[in-house]
């Protein structure tokens, strides 16, 4: 079905039981990593989503037979025979930049144009490249990026800071490289201890050091494996928000919390109940939303700066003002003047917004700026007044499978609108 966007009708309360989705940023470096030598590897619970789509469509390029049933992704990297991803998908997507440390690990050279992603901020990759000339790598940076690396050697691997990508590429550049390979500051996320046990599961050594590293012994080489990707930890975030904002009630079943330790823990101060139970993760917002006078975006386990947006569509109607600072990325609050129109009080300076919190927003017709941006309108104009209709609905199908069946299964009024 060719959608046109969003169709929501705001003040109705989220109420019921929701299944999340396999993680994207754990299921992008593993299905790169999944070029890593020649055995055949089963991604289970493989989300649905577009980048998913041009992932597989890079990896197909390369030579990689994919077959797909339901959500199990099937790859045999064995006729990988190019080291160029080309095609307009790797320009569209931050996560295809992976295939410079996949490819450098399996033909010992890379040709990728430079990667694109959401308009966030600028995004360079110039710890990627650091990283990876550590280990040996050598760059010729035209219109492309070119990389080759007659032997790629394990060493000793700074990052001026804990990039999540960075670390995920070095990781793939050293897994088969001959030696060891000392990483820090790795970042902390847990989609990159997902890659690597990924990786372990293939007979790679990778293990966290107490400093906060990443220690590698390269193995001659990787065998396959059958691997099931986690729960979305954004996903999951972004429908607690949205049930939060709309005064419901909703469980979240076998979901790891501790991996949204910092949500939960602002979403209780924000005056909200949430119960980590056996069984699920419950959350119950029957009292009006307290403000947050300050909030920081931080690198794991800090808050995460993918929940941004979605919560200042939050803290909009909450009770008092609230103040959040985008440290991760520079230019995240293109959600604003979206937020603005209908009705929310918000000013920002480069890094922060203040919001004042007021009674009620208002619908309004929307055009989603990026992917977490679109979720935050979503949550937005569920709480608004009235129907509100959201444009560029593909940012979302980036990362959310389907946020129009998910939230529908939560009592929404919310549809797809179809294209003409
Ligand atoms: C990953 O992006 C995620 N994407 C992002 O999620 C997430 O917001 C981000 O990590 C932070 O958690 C995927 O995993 C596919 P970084 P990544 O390298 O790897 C700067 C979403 O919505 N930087 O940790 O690109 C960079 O500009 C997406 O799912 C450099 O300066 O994030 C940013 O300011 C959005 N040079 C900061 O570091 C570099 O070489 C953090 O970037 C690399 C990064």
């Amino acid at each position: 079905m060719d959608v046109s966007g969003l169709e929501i009708t705001g003040g109705v309360p989220l109420r019921g039981e929701i299944c999340i989705q396999g993680s994207k940023n754990a299921a992008l470096p593993i299905l790169a990593a999944c070029i890593l030598g020649e055995g055949i590897c089963e991604i289970e619970n493989c989300p649905r989503i577009d980048d998913v789509a041009d992932t597989l469509a890079i990896m197909q390029r390369l030579g990689c037979r994919i077959r797909r049933s339901g959500d199990t992704v099937r790859v045999d990297a064995s006729g990988v025979d190019r080291f160029e991803t080309g095609g307009e998908e790797t320009a569209r997507i931050r996560s295809s930049v992976l295939f410079l440390g996949a490819l450098l690990g399996r033909m010992r050279k890379a040709v990728l144009p430079l990667p694109g992603g959401c308009a966030i901020g600028a995004r360079p990759i110039d710890q990627h490249i650091a990283a990876l000339r550590q280990l040996g790598a050598r760059f010729f940076l035209e219109e492309k990026v070119t990389a080759d690396a007659g032997a790629l050697k394990g060493g000793r691997v700074r990052l001026a800071m804990p990039s999540v990508g960075a670390t995920e590429n070095a990781i793939l550049a050293a897994v088969t490289a001959p030696g060891e390979t000392l990483i820090s500051p790795a970042a902390r996320e847990p989609e990159i201890d997902e890659l690597c046990a990924f990786l372990n599961g293939r007979g790679a050594q990778i293990m966290r050091t107490e400093e906060g590293g990443i220690r590698i012994v390269g193995v001659r080489r990787l065998g396959g494996t059958r691997y099931r990707v986690g729960p979305d930890r954004i996903v999951a975030g972004t429908y607690l928000l949205a049930a939060a904002a709309t005064r419901g009630q909703i469980e979240i079943p076998e979901f790891p919390h501790q991996e949204l330790g910092a949500l939960l823990a602002l979403l209780r101060r924000m005056g909200v109940t949430v119960v980590c139970g056996e069984r699920a993760l419950c959350l119950s917002a029957d009292r009006p939303i307290r403000a947050v006078p300050y909030l920081e975006t931080a690198p794991y386990p800090g808050f995460p700066t993918d929940l941004q947006s979605p919560l200042m569509a939050v803290l909009c109607r909450a009770r008092g003002e609230s103040c959040i600072c985008e440290t991760i990325f520079e230019s995240r609050f293109r959600t604003v003047p979206q937020l603005q129109k209908m009705g929310a009080k918000i000013q920002t300076d480069s890094r922060c917004a203040v919001i004042k919190g007021i009674p009620a927003l208002t619908s309004a017709s929307l055009t989603s700026p990026d992917l977490r941006g679109g979720a935050a309108l979503v949550i937005a104009a569920l709480q608004a007044n009235g129907s509100s209709v959201i444009q560029n609905t593909r940012y979302i199908a980036r990362g959310y499978e389907d946020i129009c069946r998910d939230l529908g299964r939560l009592g929404a009024k919310i549809r797809w609108i179809e294209e003409e």
